[in-house]
């Protein structure tokens, strides 16, 4: 994990509230494994301190980019900076995802909203390739679904209002493929925390390993603060562990859904 005060190249709206950015990080990018994430200072916000954590969602050469949904000040404010600007990163953070390797289980990825952009460095460095189920409300909301079928993914989507792919929730596909076959397949998952919950009991109805990105709500990112923790079934009962040192990326059979910690849809 290394601190590097880095410039931005590009900080492009991608559609409706999400954004691109491009920084150079030589340092940091090298170093990244799929679903880590890295925790930003935005210096122009007033309580610039406190860092945001993003996804980091492609790595290329001395470059890494973030994918971002501008939802509040912190957001916002990165959404108004400018290429050349300078932004303090720490990275890579946290515990990603198993990158499959030849000859095991077939890759089933499941996004929500902004969820691709920590699934992406997966589909690239897996060694299989496989399906990817991408959701959100409307089409604004699917991104970089172009990219992943660039990579020789399947991808499918869907929307809640039906704008693009099939109508409803990323899961009913997701179901009736595994319903077609189960056996040999492996979930990986990032989103919304309901969407999450859904895919570890689907992962459990099917017998089906899983690994879910928990992107809870972060203050230091680095183990200090116990902000982020989350419970994780241990023996016969359970225990706080930090998301952003543990995880984010936990096995869906650890985790204790119906213990206080986990965030209420
Ligand atoms: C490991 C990890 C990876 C993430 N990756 C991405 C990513 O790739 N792209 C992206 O757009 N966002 C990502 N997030 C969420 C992102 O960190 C928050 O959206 C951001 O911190 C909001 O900052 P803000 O100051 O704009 O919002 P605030 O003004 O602090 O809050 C505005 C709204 O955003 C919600 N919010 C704040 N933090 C989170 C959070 N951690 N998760 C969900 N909602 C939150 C608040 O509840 C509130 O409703 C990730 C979060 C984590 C923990
Ligand atoms: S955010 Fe401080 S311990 Fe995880």
């Amino acid at each position: 994990m290394l601190e590097q005060t880095v410039p931005i190249v590009s900080n492009d709206r991608d559609t409706d509230l999400y954004f691109r950015l491009v920084v150079r990080a030589p340092r940091i990018a090298p170093l990244v494994q799929p679903g880590q994430f890295a925790h930003v200072r935005i210096p122009p916000l007033k309580d610039a301190l406190l860092r945001r954590p993003f996804s980091i969602f492609q790595v290329a050469g001395d470059t890494l980019s973030i994918l971002y949904k501008a939802v509040g000040k912190g957001t916002d404010a990165l959404s108004q900076m400018r290429p050349g600007d300078l932004l303090s990163l720490l990275g890579p953070l946290g515990h990603g995802f198993t990158v499959p390797q030849p000859g095991g289980d077939t890759p089933l990825l499941v996004a929500g909203g902004y969820g691709m952009a920590a699934l992406y460095l997966l589909a690239q460095r897996s060694a299989q390739k496989g399906i990817a189920f991408v959701g959100g409300r409307r089409r604004v909301d699917i991104l970089a679904d172009n990219e992943f079928q660039a990579l020789g993914w399947d991808v499918r989507a869907s929307t809640e209002d039906g704008s693009h792919g099939e109508r409803g929730l990323v899961t009913q596909p997701l179901l009736a493929e595994l319903r077609r076959r189960a056996t040999g397949r492996k979930l990986f998952a990032c989103g919304p925390t309901p969407m999450l919950k859904a895919v570890a009991q689907i992962a459990h109805d099917f017998n089906a390993p899983a690994e879910l990105s928990m992107d809870q709500h972060m203050c230091c990112g680095v183990g200090a603060c116990l902000t982020c923790v989350i419970p994780i079934r241990i023996g016969g009962g359970w225990e706080y562990q930090r998301a952003c040192t543990e995880g984010p990326v936990f096995d869906a059979r650890h985790i204790a859904w119906d213990a206080p910690g986990i965030p209420a849809p």
